[in-house]
């Protein structure tokens, strides 16, 4: 089995320059969904058809392993198919999918493709409510498929049939190139139309079956901003369900987006608004609050991710406390039982077991021993203007609050800084140092005062 992926066409409706396929549905193009199903069905082949957009499509798509032919220019989805098909192996079937049809499923294509797919012409359509546009499946007396009509081209009797084309169809290769070759543009369109190979199938007495999808979603298209934003909750909605399948506990179902892969151990909860992109692995009984956002990051278990954290690119230990209002970088690598409170930033940092840093702090390349508490305003200067340097912080260290650590610098261990400092030099273990200018009071001093107006 081969695959043809159309994707040709110029998606006017969408009012933007990048080509329709490449818009994203959950952070990733729409194509690349249909090509992620396309893939677990394992074709020999899988060939995409582009043609808007010049080489954009390709290019999003480059070392994945698919060919790309080009469709310039675009007459037609029949058109369409017979580029790709000198590509495709000439004794195999073809099934023929869409690349603005992102959400179709794997189970229906599977049920297309069940037995002898190979001697027959398999459609799979839908019966809807509004079948405005579509193509209609017009059937005779005995419920055979006769042919299908475009509802440009269609009798008001016709347009009142709700069977729709999807468009998906299986067919054998080499019945596909025979009647591709004889397609016309006699339409209203003046295009060549995939649709009328059913018609020739018809006459030669080829077996014509029809399949219909497990769900409306699976055959909807993407034409519009408005289709995107329905399919993307559609979507959204699947994700949802699955982890809910699982045992995760969702304030709001309708207000969560996974952008990527999100999973989940047991007893997980997860507050409204949260964003979750890439690859993102939240351990058993972790907490996660309202409109919280993490991007391919690694979190314990039992962790607290408190109200408008952001966390990127970082890993998290177990029972851990983050946020509200912090920012994890990428590179924070955070052992069990760390704090990191509200407005603290923390990138390309090791911090160890049970140490602290509560509030207002920047720690940018640094290395953090166990039981450090890192006090309000703290700030690691890492970075001179030209190069990045570290900063080491061992065991048991106390840092003073508004204390600025000039990197390159080390705090040894059980060290303390007094409030204010600002390290130049390293700090020897176990001692109290501080950089302070002497506190003086000025004597006799009096505050001025305003002059009144006469
Ligand atoms: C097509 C079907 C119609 C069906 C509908 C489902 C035909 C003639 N009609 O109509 O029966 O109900 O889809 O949405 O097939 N494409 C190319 N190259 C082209 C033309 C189209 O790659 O030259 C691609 C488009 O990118 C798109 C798909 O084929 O992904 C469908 O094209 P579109 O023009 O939207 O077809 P419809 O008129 O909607
Ligand atoms: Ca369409």
């Amino acid at each position: 089995m081969d695959i043809a992926i159309l994707a040709a066409g110029k998606g006017t409706r969408m009012h933007s320059r990048l080509p329709k396929v490449l818009h994203p549905l959950a952070g990733r193009p729409l194509l690349a969904h249909v090509m992620e199903t396309a893939r677990r069905l394992e074709p020999r082949t899988l060939c995409v058809v582009y043609g808007h957009g010049g080489e954009q499509v390709p290019e999003a798509f480059a070392g994945c392993g698919a060919l790309f032919v080009r469709q310039e220019p675009q007459l037609g989805t029949g058109h369409a198919l017979a580029i790709a098909l000198p590509r495709l192996h000439p004794a195999g079937v073809i099934l023929v999918l869409y690349g603005d049809v992102p959400l179709i499923g794997e189970a229906t294509l599977r049920r297309m493709l069940e037995g002898r797919a190979d001697e027959r012409l398999t459609l799979l359509t839908a019966e809807v409510d509004d079948p405005t546009g579509y193509g209609r499946i017009v059937r005779d007396s005995a419920g055979r498929v006769v042919r299908i009509v475009e509802h440009k081209d269609a009798s008001a009797r016709e347009r009142s049939i709700r069977e729709i084309n999807t468009g998906i169809l299986a067919a054998p290769a080499r019945r596909l190139a025979q009647w591709l070759a004889r397609l016309g543009t006699d339409n209203a369109q003046g295009e060549y139309y995939l649709t009328d190979v059913v018609k020739m199938a018809v006459e030669e007495g080829f077996p014509v079956a029809t399949v219909q999808p497990g769900t409306v979603d699976e055959v909807l298209g993407v034409n519009s901003k408005r289709d995107l934003a329905t399919l993307e909750r559609c979507y959204q909605r699947r994700q949802a369900e699955r982890l809910m399948a699982q045992g995760v506990t969702l304030l709001d179902p309708e207000r969560i987006d996974v952008r990527g892969e999100l999973i989940c151990g047991r007893e997980v909860v997860i507050d409204v608004g949260c964003v979750f992109e890439g690859n993102v692995v939240l351990g058993d009984h972790t907490r996660v609050g309202p409109y919280a956002i993490l991007r391919d990051a690694r979190i314990g278990a039992g962790v607290e991710i408190l109200p408008y954290t952001l966390i990127e690119e970082a890993e998290v230990g177990n029972d851990c406390r983050i946020g509200p209002y912090a920012r994890l970088r990428p590179g924070a690598r955070l052992a069990e039982e760390v704090h990191i409170g509200n407005f603290v930033e923390v990138k390309n940092s090791e911090i160890g077991r049970a140490s602290k840093a509560n509030h207002l702090a920047y720690v940018g390349d640094a290395t953090v021993g166990r039981d450090v508490n890192i006090g309000a305003g703290t700030i690691t200067c890492n970075y001179d203007g030209a190069q990045k340097h570290r900063t080491v912080i061992e065991d048991d260290a106390f840092i003073g609050s508004d204390t600025q650590l000039v990197a390159p610098v080390k705090v040894g261990k059980g060290a303390t800084l007094g409030a204010g400092t600002t390290l130049t030099r390293d700090a020897p273990a176990g001692k109290l140092t501080l950089s302070r200018a002497p506190q003086v009071t000025v004597e006799n001093w009096k505050r001025p005062v305003k002059k009144r107006d006469k």
